[in-house]
């Protein structure tokens, strides 16, 4: 059987502290989609650890990794990553294994995207540069190298004719960067890549799971960056619902069994586009500090707003969420009243459902409030232990969601997460 964890705002949501935490329960963990846009933060004995490409299980001794066929590797990236994480981690590269139907990104796949967005102004996506929109544009354009082409020999003839159109697009923009310099860690980074453990992902997950290995897929992003069903165009360039699972492992969907969905007590969101709670006030400000919400990627303040209801069981209905992890309760501590939007005024309409084009739309929520508490969430080692007005909580988040929750974080660390049972 393989369990999905997946974030269900616009990323961010703690993954990779809760992927570290369950994969004590998982044979194998899984990313499925994306590729280094992603900062999934854990601690380690009280080291922060981000990871971009590696999946969160690295640090359970037990937990084979799997980078998906569904995921674009930057192999300089991944390289960064295997060396600071080899000496916390001395198993990795035993228990590291990568999919030959991973796409590659270029050094001109990141020239692309920081040029596309240099040219759309103030109509910028916020993309964090890596090179991830082109890399996904070349894979569905049929154009892409991946990762089984690294151990050709042709391999450098195959970079040279793609990097060949790309040169061509980079001559429409009058801003490109130069990229050449980007060229030797690039191949220095492919001559290590060829050395880890690329297997034929779909018939060696088969196997585990026909051994009755439990497997975890680990998404990135969140739903409402979905290239289908985010806030268009303002996403990033996968299928970060449940249903980019199949396709980016190469599993039946009848394997698929509990999904997990992530969403912090309240939400943010890093990039542009519309963000309807957003609170651009000082209770915004103060989420900001409380929360330490800069990116794990890019250190970029993450902007910040009351939790959106609407748009949370809009994710839980497309991914079929079976339980609810909510992050960052203990960062609402010394906040009064909390908020939680129930229902948008869309274009003057009160409307529960998530309008298609939130961009062009006015929107104004409509919240439902709570009373603060005045304990530290924290301090609690168990959910009995938790404020009431906090349960209180909970409970409208779970009968608006028609979902359970079956984890409450409280804390970065580790142990900081307290089961529901
Ligand atoms: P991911 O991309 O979903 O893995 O999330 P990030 O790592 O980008 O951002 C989540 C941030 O919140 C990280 O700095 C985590 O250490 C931190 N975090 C996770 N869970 C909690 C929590 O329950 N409380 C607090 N205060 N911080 C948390
Ligand atoms: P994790 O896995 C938050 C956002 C970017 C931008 C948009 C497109 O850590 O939750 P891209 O680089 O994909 O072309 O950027 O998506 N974005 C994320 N925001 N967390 C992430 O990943 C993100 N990955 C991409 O800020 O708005
Ligand atoms: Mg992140």
């Amino acid at each position: 059987m393989i369990d999905v964890l997946l974030g269900l705002q616009w990323g961010d949501e703690g993954k990779g502290k809760i992927v570290d935490y369950l994969a004590q329960q998982y044979d194998i963990i899984a990313r499925f989609q994306g590729g280094p846009n992603a900062g999934h933060t854990l601690y380690l004995n009280g080291n922060k650890v981000v990871l971009h490409t590696i999946p969160s299980g690295v640090f359970q001794e037990h937990c084979l990794n799997l980078i998906g066929n569904g995921v674009v590797i930057d192999p300089v990236t991944l390289q960064n990553e295997i060396s600071k994480i080899l000496p916390l981690c001395p198993t990795l590269l035993q228990r590291l294994f990568i999919s030959h139907r991973a796409h590659l990104i270029l050094p001109t796949h990141r020239a692309l995207d920081a040029a596309s967005e240099a040219s759309k102004g103030d109509d910028k996506i916020g993309s964090t540069l890596k090179g991830i929109g082109p890399a996904y544009m070349d894979k569905t354009g049929r154009n892409g190298l991946r990762v089984g082409d690294i151990l050709s020999k042709n391999f450098k003839e195959k970079y040279n004719k793609l990097t060949q159109k790309h040169k061509q697009l980079l001559r429409q923009y009058d801003n490109a960067v130069a990229w050449e310099q980007w060229e030797e860690p690039f191949f220095a980074a492919v001559e290590q890549m060829r050395k880890l453990q690329v297997v034929n992902a779909e018939y060696w997950l088969d196997g585990h799971l026909r051994d009755g290995k439990k497997v975890l897929a680990e998404g990135a992003q969140g739903s409402m960056l979905d290239i289908d069903f985010g806030t268009y165009p303002f996403v990033t360039s996968s299928n970060t619902i449940a249903a980019g699972v199949c396709n980016g492992l190469g599993v039946a969907p009848s394997t698929i069994g509990e999904v997990y969905g992530i969403t912090k007590a309240y939400c943010t969101r890093v990039g542009g586009g519309p963000f309807p709670t957003e609170l651009l006030d000082e209770t915004g400000e103060a989420l900001r500090a409380a929360g330490s919400e800069f990116g794990a990627t890019t250190g970029r303040p993450r902007r910040c707003g009351w939790i959106d209801l609407v748009a949370l069981k809009y994710s839980v209905m497309l991914s079929g969420v079976t339980k609810l992890i909510v992050t960052k309760a203990d960062v609402l501590d010394n906040f009064n009243p909390i908020k939680a939007a129930v229902a948008y005024i869309a274009d003057g309409k009160e409307t529960r459902e998530l309008p298609y084009d939130l961009c062009d739309m006015e929107i104004v929520p409509v919240y439902e409030s709570f009373a603060g508490w005045d304990m530290p969430i924290s301090a609690c080692t168990t959910y009995d232990e938790l404020p009431q007005v906090f349960k209180d909580y909970c409970r409208f988040v779970e009968n608006y969601l028609e979902t359970k929750i079956a984890y409450v974080s409280n804390g970065t660390g580790r142990d900081q997460l307290l089961t529901i049972s």
